[in-house]
């Protein structure tokens, strides 16, 4: 059978991401545009200027994805776009480009769920088995999904409020740390040698759902009384206390998951994937459990257009394609 080649287009927040994938498993090449610089002063990601930044940077990003594939269109099979949920204006971007790529080399259009993508970095890395059970952990996003098949997804549990990355952001910016500031609590925590001890949210029994507002609003709440006190806090020992939190839910309802629904493979997805703390946690639990887990490559965690296209290759094998009236859907459903 011939190989085939998808070009994956992300522009959901604020990467502006284009990707050639061979047959759903081979990063051909990975462009990607971060904007983390423009935000930053902001304290999070302001959509019209995501916007802006996008259609800037659009074309640029799929030719050098071409560039970089030496490939000229003809050699694209089909185009994959995220089609949502995310930022409107930033998707729309994204599609358009998709669209009139899609047009103008009379190729056929797929529309990617962006979580769909997140879990289908897996595939790049190792072949995915089923049934599967997902961990995935962004700045928009903490949701477990089950996998009976390929293509097939269910949702078991989500956030009720923040998401775990907006909680570490948030977190971050009580401690005045630079955004995104995931990275910069994980480092703290992991170089303390002790722990402020916060609450963990189980909310109602056999419960898959997650809410992180609360633990936000400890921490905001511990470092407004030491304030008060004229006290100094130790910025490791709350990031720690924070961390083990978050990490010790997040383990303990994946585990759960994984024995109910008797699972084949544990992947975790997205960029709080990437958080030293949480992986060490996921390796050694499911190590002991024997299920095989995995985490992408940090470059294939945050967000990317590699993920989209092995997403789209999967539903371009099976005739899930779109066409020329899609929109940008901010609410996707799964
Ligand atoms: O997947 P992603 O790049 O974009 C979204 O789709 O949201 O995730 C970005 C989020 C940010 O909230 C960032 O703080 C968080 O991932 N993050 C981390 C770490 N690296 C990135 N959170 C905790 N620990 C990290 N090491
Ligand atoms: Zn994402």
């Amino acid at each position: 059978t011939k190989d085939q080649y998808i070009l994956g287009i992300e522009t959901s927040c604020d990467e502006t991401a284009a990707s050639i994938v061979k047959n759903g498993h081979e990063i051909i090449s990975n462009v990607v545009a971060s904007q983390i610089e423009s935000h930053k002063r902001f304290g999070g990601v302001v959509p019209e200027i995501a916007s802006r930044h996008h259609v800037e940077q659009i074309t640029i990003v799929i030719e050098e994805a071409l560039n970089k594939a030496n490939m000229t269109p003809k050699d694209i099979d089909a185009v994959a776009v995220t089609e949502g949920p995310g930022l409107v204006g930033a998707l729309l971007i994204g599609i358009n480009a998709a669209k009139a790529f899609a047009f103008a080399n009379g190729l056929p259009l797929v529309g990617v769920h962006h979580i769909a993508g997140h879990i289908y970095a897996n595939a790049l890395v190792q072949p995915m088995e089923f049934p599967l059970l997902a961990l995935v952990v962004s700045g928009g996003h903490t949701e477990l999904v089950v996998m009976k098949e390929d293509g097939q997804f269910e949702l078991i549990g989500e956030t009720r409020d923040d998401a775990a990355g907006e909680a570490y952001d948030k977190v971050a910016r009580v401690l005045n740390l630079p955004y995104p500031g995931g990275p910069h609590i994980d480092r703290l925590a992991n170089e303390s040698d002790g722990a402020v001890p916060f609450p963990r949210a189980w909310l109602e029994e056999g419960s898959y759902d997650f809410s992180f507002s609360g633990l936000k609003s400890s921490v905001i709440n511990y470092q407004h009384n030491a304030e008060q006190r004229g006290e100094e806090i130790n910025p490791n020992h709350l990031a720690a206390g924070f961390q083990q939190s978050v990490v010790e839910v997040l383990t303990a309802k994946t585990l759960r998951a994984a024995r109910e629904f008797k699972v084949k493979q544990v992947i975790a997805a997205g960029g709080v994937a990437a958080n030293k703390g949480l992986r060490t946690s996921l390796v050694q639990t499911f190590a002991k459990e024997n299920i095989p887990f995995f985490v992408p490559p940090i470059s294939l965690c945050t967000d990317n257009a590699a993920m989209i296209a092995a997403a789209g290759n999967s539903m371009f094998s099976v005739g899930k394609t779109g066409d020329l009236s899609m929109n940008g859907r901010p609410g996707l459903e799964l």
